[in-house]
């Protein structure tokens, strides 16, 4: 298979991280005897730096023109004071809006080698975690109007909300299918006592699972959704939500995992071409020490193996790689438990390249 994909390294830890991911795919390219092309796209802090500008019409074209994108992480404090057109984060709003990628998949998995490494209770952890956010990705309050203006001698700022029925409907959709696919049990998120926004969710997503018998649905309220994660997290399956509440409890999800650090995540649309990222940050204090972990964005490269490319054998052979790594007690630092090896991401990366 011949596929070109789109490398948006980023800042921080993201070209390490994206370095190893690489060094994966290319393994497994000469494995199963594909044909992958990488495509360098600079955005965020370091496109401003070269070129003035987060996202530059070059590298988005760049991923229009890709089977696919792969993206590390993208920010970091240097670029606070950028005016807000052109933060680096806005140009990952940017890039995700102009390919069309409303539906955010993002898996929260416990690896039983890293039970220990999560901060939930064992007999919590015991029940097993195993479910799947789908976020929406570019409706909401992300993408309403911002502004700050002077009244009555004093800042306001005001961030609009904003959803259409068949914005809800076509993420309701991806959430039921992706249930059939599982266990079969979708829970909707929303803030419906206080949020017209949630309310036209809840309606819509009560009409959209009429077509999907086979699949039970409840609703939950977001602020009892994100006690009810640390509760109980065994009792979700697929957790659909909008932008906002997907943001954050999705790294509340991955947190009881064990580690913001190896949860993957795809971005997709109507078409095959998705967007595959780690769903942390660019954790500019750990930058360039070799201290991160690449298991998240390793494993969002087997996840668009997955869903753009339909190799589904390869995406196997990478996510079984990464679990007999750790079954042989190796560890970066943010997992690193009793009794484990700790090692960079480099090696990291290296050990998980040679298991394939
Ligand atoms: C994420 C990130 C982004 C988001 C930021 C960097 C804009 O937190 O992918 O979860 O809020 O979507
Ligand atoms: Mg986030």
């Amino acid at each position: 298979m011949r596929k070109t994909i789109a490398v948006i390294s980023g800042d921080g830890i993201g070209p390490e991280i994206v370095g190893q991911a690489v060094c994966v795919l290319q393994r497994i390219a000469q494995r199963f005897a594909h044909d992958f092309t990488f495509a360098p796209a600079p955005m965020g802090g370091c496109a401003i730096d070269a070129y003035g500008k987060s996202l530059p019409d070059e590298s988005l074209n760049t991923c229009l023109a890709a089977d696919a994108v792969l993206l590390g992480a993208v920010g970091g404090p240097k670029w606070d004071g950028v005016e807000k057109e052109n933060r680096p984060e806005k140009a990952l709003l940017r890039l995700r809006s102009a390919l069309g990628l409303y539906a955010n998949l993002r898996p929260a998995q416990l690896f039983s080698q890293l039970a220990d490494a999560s901060p939930l209770r064992a007999d919590i952890v015991a029940n097993g975690i195993d479910f799947l956010v789908v976020r929406e990705l570019i409706g909401g309050i992300y993408f309403g109007n911002h502004q700050t203006e002077q009244i009555d001698g004093e800042p306001v700022a005001t961030d609009t909300m904003r959803y259409s029925r068949s914005e809800i409907e076509r993420i309701a959709r991806i959430a039921f299918e992706a249930a059939r696919k599982r266990r079969g049990h979708v829970t909707s998120v929303d803030k419906s006592n206080v949020l017209d926004c949630s309310r036209l969710w809840k309606q819509t997503v009560d009409a959209v699972a009429v077509h999907y018998p086979d699949v039970t649905l409840r609703h939950m309220l977001v602020d009892n959704c994100a006690m009810q994660i640390v509760r109980d997290p065994s009792q979700f399956d697929v957790i659909l939500t909008e932008n906002m509440f997907g943001d954050i409890l999705s790294d509340e999800a991955s947190m009881i995992t064990g580690s913001v650090g190896i949860i993957p995540s795809a971005s997709l649309g109507e078409g095959s071409r998705g967007l595959y990222e780690p769903i942390h940050g660019s954790a500019p204090d750990i930058a360039g020490q070799d201290k991160a972990d690449p298991i998240g964005t390793i494993l969002s490269a087997a996840m668009m193996l997955r869903y753009s490319f339909d190799l589904k054998r390869e995406a196997d052979t990478i996510e079984n790689a990464v679990s007999k790594v750790l079954d042989a007690g190796y560890r970066t630092a943010d997992i690193a438990g009793l009794g484990t090896t700790v090692i960079g991401c480099a090696e990291m990366g290296e050990r998980i390249a040679a298991e394939i």
